[in-house]
């Protein structure tokens, strides 16, 4: 329970302003590319799919975010996929890392893809 009410602590503590900002990389990291792609290019049933089940649970209906959980329904599809790619990395980026390398670990590129592009399109 400890480690629980911490982690809560830290994520209500963490929230918000953090975000603001967009975490660039620093280092390249081994990301699909997907800036030319459109909704015409990937599966889209398939990324609705995935963020039904493992991601709108935090970040919200239309990945709209809520308190710690990141908007991601302003960002480009290339960031999105590079932040996916990196937490499947396991890099730590922000206080609650740990619940992205989480959900990130089990993604393949083609999830990463269509997930991105999805994200970037769907909610507009
Ligand atoms: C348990 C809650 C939770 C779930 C489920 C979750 N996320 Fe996250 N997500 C977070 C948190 C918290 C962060 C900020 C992490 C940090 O501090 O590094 C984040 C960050 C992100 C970022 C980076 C946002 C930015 O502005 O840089 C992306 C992209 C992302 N999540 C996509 C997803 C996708 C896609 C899924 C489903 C496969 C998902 N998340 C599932 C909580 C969650």
């Amino acid at each position: 329970m400890i480690t629980r009410y911490a982690l809560i602590a830290a994520m209500v503590l963490s929230g918000g302003a953090a975000w603001a900002e967009n975490h660039e990389s620093e280092t390249e990291v081994d990301a699909p590319q997907v800036a030319e792609l459109t909704a015409e290019d990937v599966d889209m049933d398939a990324a609705g799919k995935i963020f039904q089940r493992s991601c709108r649970a935090c970040h919200g209906n239309k990945a709209q975010g809520a308190a710690s959980y990141p908007k991601l329904s302003d960002k480009e599809p290339q960031y999105l996929a590079d932040m996916l790619a990196r937490y499947r990395d396991g890099e730590r980026i922000g206080p609650n890392s740990i619940l992205m390398i989480q959900n990130a670990k089990d993604l393949s590129d083609e999830d990463i893809a269509n997930l991105s592009v999805y994200i970037a399109t769907a909610f507009d």
